[in-house]
């Protein structure tokens, strides 16, 4: 009944963003990403009788029913599972992130894969990869997304139980091995807004929202036609403009959501002088104020050195297509 399972983060070249079904997390629209090298969940579950409650320990801070961390997310999540396997035993859950948590890099994204990993292994379900797309979609909605290594399309899917909405691997890892984001942390503290509650607030009052939805299908085309002609230029401009889009309907949500510092800002505007000037490279920012800029690997050097002269970068990470989540024989606990 004990498992451990390790998962990466990804990176959402078209954003998911509002949902159709806040219980099923069913998204409004399909959505691509890159499973992203080494920003990874280490995850262990152990269901015993021992266990008199649940107990989760996150980056070695236990968090506790009653917390808005627990009962919003790992709370809720354990419900589903325990409706789908009828198991009764407590659980124990030790997750370490390499990185820094909710701000940004898709921390639940790599928690909740690993989690549900983990749990396939320790309580036997024997899903396969795409029902275990769909049970990491319960946690976290790009969690769905993780599971696969590579380039990874989430389907919104139509029906009500949300059985068709699940992830499927576009191209993997080795497929286009020199594309590269590379992360620049402008800030190491926890946002102030989760991308759960931003996106509902935004659905609810954004009046630009009804045209975010109206250019995803294009957005979706054109990311994934050059994801298989390993077409950079046009993933690059495509998800920069897409992400922009998602950012203008969460500034136009009541009251604002503003995920960007000042140094966002210097680095978005660095990204688009550097490209003027003829080094090919793009951004990418999620609910967060972290900068992901897109590249080829023979340019991760000149950018590095860029990014680094700027004032309000603290640490720059490259991030390689990386592989989906899997099990691991290394225990927490
Ligand atoms: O799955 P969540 O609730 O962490 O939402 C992720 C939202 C974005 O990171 C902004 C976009 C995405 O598709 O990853």
């Amino acid at each position: 009944m004990k498992a451990s399972a390790i998962a990466n983060a990804n990176i959402a070249l078209v954003k998911y963003w509002g949902k159709r079904n806040k219980e099923l997390i069913l998204p409004n629209n399909t959505s691509i990403s890159m499973t992203a090298d080494g920003l990874y969940a280490h995850t262990t579950v152990e269901f015993d009788k021992k266990y008199k409650e649940d107990i989760f320990v996150l980056n070695g801070r236990e968090l506790r029913e009653g917390s808005r961390e627990y009962d919003e997310y790992i709370g809720l999540f354990l419900k589903v599972v325990r409706e789908k396997t009828k198991e009764e035993d407590r659980v124990k859950i030790v997750s370490n992130n390499n990185f820094p948590t909710a701000a940004g890099l898709a921390s639940s994204a790599a928690g909740f894969a690993a989690l549900a990993t983990a749990f396939n292994k320790a309580l036997n379900l024997d899903l396969d990869k795409k029902d275990l797309s769909i049970l990491a979609r319960r946690g976290s909605g790009s969690a769905t997304r993780s599971i696969f290594g590579g380039f990874v399309e989430w389907k919104k899917g139509e029906k009500k139980d949300g059985s068709d909405s699940y992830a499927e691997q576009i191209a993997s890892l080795t497929y286009w091995p020199d594309f590269r984001m590379i992360a620049c942390i402008t800030s190491k503290k926890q946002k102030k807004i989760s991308s759960r509650a931003g996106m509902a607030r935004t659905v609810a009052t954004s009046p630009m929202y009804k045209s975010w939805l109206l250019g995803i299908e294009q957005d979706i085309e054109k990311v994934k036609k050059g994801i298989l002609k390993r077409d950079f230029t046009l993933v690059g401009r495509t998800s920069e403009e897409n992400c922009l889009k998602m950012h203008a309907t969460m500034i136009t949500t009541q009251p604002a959501i503003i995920y960007w510092n000042k140094s966002t800002i210097e680095t978005i505007q660095s990204v688009i002088d550097w490209r003027n000037k003829g080094l090919e490279c793009y951004f990418t920012i999620d609910a967060g104020p972290q900068v992901k800029i897109m590249c080829l690997e023979k340019n991760v050097d000149s950018i590095i050195k860029r990014c680094k002269k700027l004032e309000g970068v603290k640490d720059v990470i490259v991030i390689k297509p990386g592989e989906g989540a899997k099990i691991t024989n290394e225990h927490l606990f």
